[in-house]
């Protein structure tokens, strides 16, 4: 009777030398990808996230009246931060304002009224300053973006459309970015979150939303390259890259009409958010996100590229049927 050390080694010295390649590879093949998965599990689920008000008792957040910038206002203050937001409707501001500080009677809210699309925003970047000279800012969340209301081909978007998003998406995050790091930079401490998209990063390209998903890229690209620029100063620069949540956003231009499996509700969407921050430089927070992102990984792009085509093709068409339908119904 053998025990099954020496039954171990007879086999080694039994077996063909290309049938033990093989078993080590398979066996560092399982290895590997089991370790991955694990990864996975704890990031998603796990890793507890960071304490928040350890970089700071205020936190910033743009874009701050709806969708995920609002539930990012609200679960902030839940970690127990005052909040500066940023918006461009001031009705919608304090109203968001008076709902947190009903909620969270400790916690102090401060309103900015800011149209990213306007030519100048300089005096509003100045506000923005001015207001968070005296703070403890620690957080920033570069969340305001927009994109087009109808899917297009890039020469049919009107200047003014495509001007808009390239103000609000890149100016925006450039300059809110710029008013706020001094002040990390100053105490060594901080954390900024780039709301970038799964259109940029996720799948090869965005058909009819080109300039969009190009904005996004220029997100993802600036937090790459400021992450590594300051996290010696203490700052955590973080890129979160969703694919769609169920926000008036996704509404407009995907016909999300509800929360479901694959697509949470910005409260969803945004808890799994704030486990993330001070992590990865780049992530996608929500664990169906992320499991998306792993199939499109194994899929060819050409692949990918006509199936976003044949989406944002059939958006086009059905828009038209629309415009259609409300023009003959004006003439009637
Ligand atoms: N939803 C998705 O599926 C999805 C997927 C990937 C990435 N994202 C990104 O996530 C971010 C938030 O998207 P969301 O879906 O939450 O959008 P949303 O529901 O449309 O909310 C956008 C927020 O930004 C504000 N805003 C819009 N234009 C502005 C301007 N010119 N100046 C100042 N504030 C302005 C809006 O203010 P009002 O309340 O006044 O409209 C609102 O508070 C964006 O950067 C978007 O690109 C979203």
């Amino acid at each position: 009777m053998h025990t099954m050390k020496e039954t171990f080694f007879l086999l080694l010295s039994t077996s063909p030398i290309w049938l033990l390649i093989l078993s080590f590879l398979g066996f560092f093949t399982i290895l590997w990808h089991s370790a991955t998965v694990a990864r996975w599990v704890y990031r998603a689920f796990l890793r507890p996230s960071k304490d928040l008000r350890y970089y700071g008792s205020w936190g910033i957040v743009t874009g701050a009246t709806d969708g995920i910038g609002k539930s990012f206002a609200y679960q902030l203050a839940r970690a127990g931060l005052n909040l500066v937001l940023v918006s461009r409707s001031s009705m919608k501001l304090k109203a968001v304002s008076k709902d947190i500080q009903s909620e969270f009677p400790d916690t102090k809210v401060k309103i900015i009224e800011l149209d990213f699309t306007e030519d100048d925003i300089s005096g509003g970047i100045a506000e923005i300053e001015e207001v968070i000279e005296d703070l403890d800012v620690g957080i920033l969340i570069n969340n305001v973006g927009i994109t087009y209301p109808n899917a297009s081909f890039f020469h049919e978007v009107d200047e003014k459309v495509w001007m808009n998003v390239f103000k609000v998406n890149v100016k925006g995050t450039t300059w809110v970015t710029k008013a706020v790091l001094p002040k990390m930079i100053k105490k060594n401490r901080g954390a900024i979150v780039n709301i970038g998209s799964g259109a940029a990063v996720i799948v090869p390209s965005h058909p009819l939303y080109a300039i969009y998903a190009a904005t996004k890229a220029y997100v993802d690209q600036l937090s790459r390259s400021l992450h590594v620029e300051y996290k010696d100063w203490g700052i955590d620069v973080q890129c979160q890259v969703p694919l769609y949540v169920a926000t008036e956003m996704a509404s407009r231009v995907a016909s999300v009409s509800q929360a479901s499996l694959f697509i949470p509700s910005a409260d969803d969407y945004v808890k799994a958010a704030i486990r993330q921050i001070g992590y990865e430089p780049r992530c996608t927070p929500y664990w169906a996100h992320s499991l998306q992102w792993c199939f499109a990984s194994l899929l060819p792009e050409a692949m990918l590229d006509a199936w976003r085509l044949s989406i944002g093709l059939e958006r086009r068409r059905k828009e038209s049927v629309t415009m259609k339908r409300i023009e003959g119904c004006k003439q009637e």
